[in-house]
């Protein structure tokens, strides 16, 4: 950047680092594709109808609340519709958490490692972040060291991201009965789990939930995302939400998604099935692997002779993009430097990654 625009760019944003959002390989072929936890199926067929249909009407102005999906949502989880809020993405809710409860005296709070997406948000935002460390390499949840934060709104992936884990639910109240700030539970994953927080907010006041399209309803690339949370705090995240933040052709594309029940089940059944297919085919390995509640599982590869940690992990990781296999590797943090990250696939893309795993084994001592 030469030296005149620098000096109209705030030194705020100069300063600080952008989100890097995982790989985008280039190339159709015969890619498999396990590194952004996207849906292997496409989306449900009603969804090209709804979206067709649309397309006609683009003239005008989407409805700017997103009030029929609202309504649906709402249905769907036996909630009231002011409880509701739908985003472009989740990322859309969560940042309007952090534009309408943090500022420079009202800092943010993250498990670390968790969603990279926290801490862009915050910087923007202009506001402090406290990184919550694990205490041990389990993924235990630090209940105590989260409600003496000091923080003002604390983001808690669960499942968690990127272990697959995910939190027992007693713990989870402990914290919204004793934290005295905003928790956002990020349940991006929960589709995929047995456990919601969803029934919390009966009970409690500084809850929100967000939730997406992207995943379990295979619309990661329409941008639609949702949050639950009391008609109040629902309130004040439409007041800080861009007018017309969700577009027609997104609106319904959701909208048939969340409608056809019978394909979402069907998809998600497939994925957890295969989930259950990697964790015991890696196991058998002797790999540590995380039992997972989310659409990617989280593994500790061993080399033939026994061998573990960062440069094998790495080595995998290498060796699957040669094969054109993409999955995720987090160097930067010690729960995850020797692990790979596999997003769940479809029964096929699972066995060509199960073979390529046995090669590298093999050409690995
Ligand atoms: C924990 C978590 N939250 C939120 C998101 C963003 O989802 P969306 O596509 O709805 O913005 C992701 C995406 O990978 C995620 O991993």
């Amino acid at each position: 950047m030469d030296s005149r625009l620098k000096s109209f760019v705030s030194p705020e944003i100069l300063s600080r680092e952008g989100y890097t959002p995982g790989f985008q390989p280039k190339g159709k072929g015969n890619l498999i594709k396990l590194n952004t936890n996207e849906n292997p199926f496409p989306p449900s067929p009603l969804v090209a109808n709804a979206v067709l249909e649309q397309t006609q009407r683009l003239q005008f102005y989407p409805n700017p609340s997103s009030h029929k999906l609202r309504n649906l949502i709402a249905e769907t989880h036996e909630l009231q519709e002011e409880q509701v809020i739908v985003g472009n993405g989740s990322d859309d809710i969560l940042n309007l958490c952090v534009r309408a409860f943090s500022d420079s005296t009202r800092s943010v709070g993250m498990l670390n490692p968790s969603y990279s997406l926290y801490p862009t948000l915050t910087s923007l935002q202009g506001s402090k972040l406290e990184q919550v460390e694990f205490s041990d390499d389990q993924f235990d949840l630090p209940v105590e060291k989260i409600i003496s934060s000091g923080v003002n709104l604390f983001f808690l992936t669960n499942p968690h991201a990127p272990s697959g884990l995910s939190f027992p639910q007693h713990k989870i109240l402990e914290i919204l009965n004793r934290l005295d700030a905003i928790l956002v539970v990020d349940e991006a994953y929960a589709d995929f789990s047995t456990k919601s927080s969803i029934s919390f907010l009966e009970y409690v006041d500084n809850l929100i939930i967000t939730r997406t399209f992207s995943k379990s309803y295979s619309l990661a690339g329409a941008r639609v995302g949702y949050a639950f949370s009391t008609p109040r705090i629902i309130e004040v995240l439409d007041s800080v939400r861009e007018v017309y933040n969700v577009d027609r052709m997104s609106q319904a594309a959701a909208f048939a998604a969340l409608s056809d029940k019978e394909y979402f089940e069907d998809c998600k059944s497939k994925i957890i099935s295969e989930r259950s297919k990697a964790h015991e085919f890696l196991t058998r390995l002797g790999w540590r692997t995380v039992e997972s509640q989310a659409n990617f599982i989280l593994t500790e590869p061993v080399t033939k002779g026994g061998k573990a940690g960062k440069i094998v992990a790495k080595s995998l990781f290498d060796y699957l993009e040669k094969h054109d296999i993409f999955v995720r590797y987090f160097p930067n943090h010690r729960l995850t430097e020797s692990k790979i990250r596999i997003s769940i696939g479809t029964e096929k893309q699972m066995t060509t990654l199960f073979q390529n795993i046995n090669n590298w084994q093999n050409e690995n001592s």
